[in-house]
């Protein structure tokens, strides 16, 4: 919502914006776009950033509580009985993208197959990557791991 839609050079006005939140988690980026008869900059882009803490991501917790409720709703369940693509979209590509905690999966195809799997089962120390395998408590059989693996390394 808008001031005023008449300024004059040099003129002020204030620009009311309402950001849903509902949904959302971490960094979220929204831009508006003010369209004006400004000869020199017709249109201005104003980018609004905000972090979106929640109640679940806002204390810091060991890395394998991501495994038990209610942290599972999201971390764990969707991945059940899934494999390969869909079983990284569902378990691993929340932390694993660009710009997020953890390294996208180009980067981690750069690693070799022994590398990926004790990672990948045993979890990473001094990091948010708990071990996934259900030898260490993780949610993950030998077959699942072996496929993510496998589409690590084929992606
Ligand atoms: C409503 C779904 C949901 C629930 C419930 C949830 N998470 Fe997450 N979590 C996400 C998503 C999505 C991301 C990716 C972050 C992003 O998109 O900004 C994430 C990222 C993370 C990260 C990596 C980023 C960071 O902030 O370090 C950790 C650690 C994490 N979650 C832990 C937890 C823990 C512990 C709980 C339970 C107390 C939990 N999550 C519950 C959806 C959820
Ligand atoms: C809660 C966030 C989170 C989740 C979920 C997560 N990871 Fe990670 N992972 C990390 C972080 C943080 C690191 C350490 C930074 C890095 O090297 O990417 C890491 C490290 C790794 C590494 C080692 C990278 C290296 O350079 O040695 C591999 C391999 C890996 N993760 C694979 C996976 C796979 C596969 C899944 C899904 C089963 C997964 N991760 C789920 C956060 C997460």
């Amino acid at each position: 919502m808008v001031s005023s839609d008449h300024l004059g050079p040099g003129e002020e006005g204030i620009i009311k914006t309402t950001f849903d939140t509902s949904r959302k988690i971490g960094t979220v980026v929204r831009t508006i776009q003010v369209k004006t008869n400004d000869p020199v900059r017709p249109l201005v882009v104003l980018r609004l950033k905000a972090k979106i803490v929640d109640a679940f991501h806002s204390s810091n917790l060991e890395p394998k509580a991501i495994f038990r409720s209610p942290c599972r709703s999201c971390h764990v369940d969707r991945g059940i009985g899934r494999t390969g693509a869909a079983l990284f979209r569902a378990d691993c590509m929340m932390c694993h993208r660009r710009g997020y905690v953890g390294k996208d999966i180009l980067e981690l195809k750069k690693l070799s197959k022994q590398q990926l799997k004790s990672a990948i089962e045993e979890g990473v120390k001094g990091t948010v990557m708990p071990g996934f395998s259900s030898r260490v408590g993780g949610p993950l059989t030998e077959s699942q791991i072996r496929s993510l693996i496998r589409y690590i390394k084929e992606h």
